[in-house]
């Protein structure tokens, strides 16, 4: 097959990795870690502009899965690195992540809520996680804001959150500081595949040759086809999600907080993001009034005092779902050099980290992390894409 010109000045590489979201910067960086050299990062517009801008940058596993299983452990292992990786990012590039740890407060203000809150907090117990029991009067003295209609609460001391915008910065200098060459505003177009094997990309300013590429495409994996034409065997669907950011002039909560419905996440410098909504609307990426109701109902319900701060800013993103709602990391069988890192739907800011050490330990080493096993492409019967 003839290709288009190389690309001037990175005609070749060791690895591609195709999206400059958290996950594909993360995973560059750990590769550049383990001493890979030529390694190209090429993103269609700019570094971290899609999910991982829009994200509220919650690190809470305890808060959003329900039960123990392998994607909680490998949520949980996720989040244990970020105290490590906050400073290792911090030390390297001088951005602070604002890796905030005073903990999450979770909400019940109906029957079914409690009946939920309940649930959760005995398999939790069950689990040996750290939860707490609060009741209505100790939730209130922690958070003074919260509505007198609520009935019970749950404390996640562990589960916290991160200034994801600053993660993206930070990873960006990081990777640049590792070497790592990055084309942005640079569209990967086919995936060139040839006798079962890698051989670069054809992207909109020409070829990178490579024997291995990674696709940390996101929600837009689906689009991605491989030089015969042939759609990858991964599918990914986008689920918008809508943020509203208010502004205080004094902090009106330290935790973050979620009900059943919605949460509120309060950020350093006084913002506070209220979300968010999960819609299977194809790419419309917009913010709309029956979003700005549903959000706004859901944080009033949790701090009624939202109601008269001003709504500064609004914003959607689309995260990238996969049939089983879990993340597909790893090789696909069939095709020698093609790695997968997308679908972290709801978590992909909480898992950036390990997707990134358990994508370059397999690339490195030629095998996969036990952890990973579960989340690997070969769920979906990989099959060649020739
Ligand atoms: P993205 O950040 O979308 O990056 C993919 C990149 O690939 C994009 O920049 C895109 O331009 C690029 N790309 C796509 N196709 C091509 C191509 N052909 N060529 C070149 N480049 C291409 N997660 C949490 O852990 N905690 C949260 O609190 C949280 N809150 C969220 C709230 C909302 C409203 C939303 C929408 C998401 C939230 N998430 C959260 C989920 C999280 O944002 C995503 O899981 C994560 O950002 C996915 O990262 P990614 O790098 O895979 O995708
Ligand atoms: N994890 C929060 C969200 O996806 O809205």
């Amino acid at each position: 097959m003839r290709h288009q010109g190389t690309v001037k000045g990175v005609e070749s590489a060791d690895v591609i990795v195709i999206g400059g979201g958290v996950i594909g910067l993360a995973i560059a960086r750990s590769l550049a870690l383990r001493g890979i050299k030529r390694i190209v990062l090429i993103e269609r517009a700019t570094l971290g502009a899609e999910a991982s801008h829009a994200a509220a940058g919650m690190l809470a596993p305890q808060a959003e899965a329900d039960g123990v299983d392998a994607f909680f452990e490998l949520a949980c292992a996720s989040r244990d690195l970020y105290p490590a990786f906050a400073d290792e990012l911090r030390e390297e590039t001088g951005t602070d992540i604002e890796l905030e740890r005073t903990g999450t407060l979770y909400l019940a203000f109906t029957k079914k809520d409690e009946e939920e809150i309940e649930h959760r907090y005995n398999w939790q117990q069950r689990a040996g996680l750290f939860v707490e029991r609060l009741s209505v009067d100790e939730a209130r003295r922690l958070e003074p804001c919260i509505s007198e209609e609520v009935r019970g609460a749950l404390r996640f001391p562990l589960d916290v959150q991160v200034e994801n915008r600053r993660l993206v910065a930070a990873l960006s200098i990081s990777v640049e500081q590792h070497g790592v060459r990055l084309l942005t505003e640079t569209h990967v177009k086919s995936i060139i595949i040839e006798g079962g094997s890698i051989e670069g990309v054809e992207t909109s300013r020409g070829t990178v040759h490579a024997p291995v590429v990674v696709v940390a495409t996101g929600a837009w994996t689906s689009l991605l086809a491989s030089s015969g034409n042939a759609s990858l065997p991964v599918h990914v669907e986008p689920v918008r999600g809508q943020m509203l950011c208010f502004e205080t002039k004094s902090r009106l909560m330290r935790h973050v907080i979620y009900s059943p419905r919605g949460y509120i996440v309060p950020r350093l410098d006084g913002r506070l993001l209220a979300g968010s909504t999960t819609e299977h609307v194809g790419f419309h990426k917009c913010v709309t009034g029956a979003g700005i109701h549903e959000i706004t109902a859901h944080a009033l319900e949790i701090a009624p005092a939202v109601s008269s701060l001003p709504l500064v800013d609004s914003w959607a993103g689309l995260r990238p779902c996969t049939e089983d709602e879990w993340p597909v990391i790893g090789a696909c069988a069939e095709t020698r050099g093609l790695f997968y890192a997308t679908g972290h739907y709801r978590n992909g800011i909480l898992l950036a980290p390990l997707t990134g050490e358990l994508v370059a330990e397999q690339i490195t080493t030629g095998r996969p992390a036990p952890l990973a096993n579960v989340f690997s492409p070969e769920r979906f019967q990989c099959v060649g894409v020739n």
